[in-house]
C-alpha cells in the first residue's frame, strides 16, 4: 500500500510517500520538507497569512519533488493523508484543499490526521510491540501536552500548557537574547558545554497537576536582562534551556509513576533538543528503572524519541498516522480544517 501524506499545519510544507506492506513494515519512499524559516526569520515568529501564501507556492513544487524522489506516479497512490488540525487555520486549509482535490482526482480514500497524534506515531516507524500504557510528551512551537496513551487511538490529555508552548518559550527567549529564529536549535547549540546555575524559575514544576506554564519564564528572562546588561549569551542559553527541560522532565516522570506507564514517548520540535534527550535517558535510568518493589519488572524501560529530522514537522508522520487509521476515510466534501482539534 502506498500512502501519500500532506502536512501544512504551521510553517513547514511537507509531502511524504510511505510504502506499507501487509505485515505493517514501512519503507519510506520520500519525505520532503520545504522550510519557511527564511521568510519568518525577520519577524522572529510565524505569520499565519504569510505562511499560507508560502504553502500555496511550495506545496505543488514539494509534491512533484516527492514523486520524483519516490520514483512512482500519482496513479500508484492507494490512500491520501492530510493533517486537518490542530495548527494555524489558514495554513491547514492549504493542505486540506489540496488533499481533497487529489483524493477526488485519483479516486482514493482520504484520511484526515491529527498533528499531535502524528508527532507521537512517528515513533512507530521502526518500532513494534510498544508496551502500554505510555506517557507521551508532545512539545512543539504550538503545543505542550502530556498525554496518557492506552493504545493507538486511545488518548487522554493529562495536562497541557496554560499559556506559551515550550517551543514558543525557546523562540521568545531567543528573541529577547537577540538570537535568530527558530530559537530552539540556536539556544540548544549555544548551551552546549555550559553549566546552569539555575538562576531562572521553574514555573509549576511542583504543582500536583500535569499542566505547564512558560510565559513566566519568558518574563523572568526579560526582567533579568533589563537589570543585568551584557550577559553572556551562552550562559543565558543554558539557563533558559535547563529551566524548560527541568519542568518537562519532572512532570513527565511524575505522570509515568502515577499511571504506572511502561513507555515514555517524546514528539514535536522541542524533542529534537539534545540535552532534553540526555536528561530523559538519565532520569529514566535513575528514577524509573527498578521502581517496582521487586525490582525485576522495571516499568519504564521503553523510551521512544524520533530521529531529530522527524521530531520537527514533516509529512511522514502523517502517513504513519494514516496507516494506523486507514479505515477512517472521510468524503472529501465533508473534510474541514480544525485549528483546535483535540486528540482525546
Ligand atoms: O513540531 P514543530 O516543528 O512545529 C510545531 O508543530 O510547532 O516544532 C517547532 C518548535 C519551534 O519552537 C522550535 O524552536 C523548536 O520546535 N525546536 C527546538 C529544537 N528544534 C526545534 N527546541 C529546542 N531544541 C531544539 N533542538
Ligand atoms: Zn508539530
Amino acid at each position: 500500500m502506498l500512502i501519500l501524506g500532506i502536512e501544512t499545519s504551521c510553517d513547514d510544507t511537507g509531502v511524504a510517500i510511505l510504502e506499507a506492506d501487509r505485515a505493517g513494515c514501512f519503507n519510506v519512499l520520500a519525505n520532503i520538507v520545504a522550510s519557511q524559516i527564511e521568510v519568518h526569520k525577520k519577524y522572529g515568529g510565524v505569520y499565519p497569512f504569510l505562511a499560507k501564501r508560502e504553502h500555496q507556492k511550495n506545496l505543488p513544487i514539494t509534491f512533484k519533488r516527492a514523486f520524483k524522489k519516490a520514483g512512482i506516479f500519482e496513479k500508484d497512490i492507494d490512500l491520501t493523508a492530510v493533517t486537518s488540525g490542530p495548527g494555524l487555520e489558514p495554513c491547514l486549509w492549504v493542505g486540506v484543499t489540496f488533499a481533497k482535490d487529489l483524493a477526488k482526482k485519483l479516486n482514493v480514500p482520504l484520511i484526515p490526521v491529527n498533528h499531535i497524534e502524528s508527532h507521537i506515531l512517528v515513533n512507530f516507524l521502526d518500532k513494534k510491540n510498544i508496551i502500554f500504557p505510555a506517557i507521551c510528551l508532545v512539545v512543539s512551537g504550538g503545543h505542550t501536552q502530556l498525554i496518557l496513551m492506552r493504545g493507538i487511538g486511545n488518548y487522554k490529555i493529562l495536562g497541557e500548557t496554560r499559556d506559551d508552548a515550550a517551543g514558543e518559550c525557546f523562540d521568545k527567549c531567543a528573541k529577547l537574547l537577540g538570537l535568530g529564529y527558530p530559537g530552539g536549535p540556536i539556544i540548544s547549540k549555544l548551551a552546549q558545554g555550559q553549566t546552569s546555575k539555575n538562576i531562572f524559575p521553574r514555573p509549576m514544576m511542583h504543582t500536583k497537576d500535569y499542566d505547564f506554564s512558560f510565559s513566566g519564564l519568558k518574563t523572568a528572562v526579560l526582567y533579568y536582562l533589563q537589570k543585568n546588561k551584557n550577559q553572556n549569551k551562552k550562559q543565558m542559553a543554558v539557563e533558559v534551556q535547563r529551566a524548560i527541560i527541568d519542568v518537562l522532565l519532572k512532570k513527565t516522570i511524575k505522570a509515568t509513576k502515577d499511571y504506572r506507564a511502561k513507555t515514555i514517548i517524546l514528539g514535536g520540535g522541542v524533542s529534537a533538543n539534545a540535552e532534553l534527550r540526555k536528561q530523559f535517558k538519565k532520569a529514566i535510568k535513575n528514577d524509573l528503572y527498578g521502581f517496582l518493589p521487586n525490582g525485576k519488572n522495571p516499568y519504564a524501560t521503553n523510551f521512544l524519541v524520533p530521529p531529530t529530522n522527524l521530531s520537527t514537522d514533516n509529512a511522514l508522520m502523517a502517513t504513519i498516522c494514516a496507516y494506523f487509521h486507514r479505515t477512517k476515510k472521510i468524503a472529501p466534501s465533508k473534510l474541514k480544517a480544525n485549528a483546535n482539534l483535540r486528540i482525546d
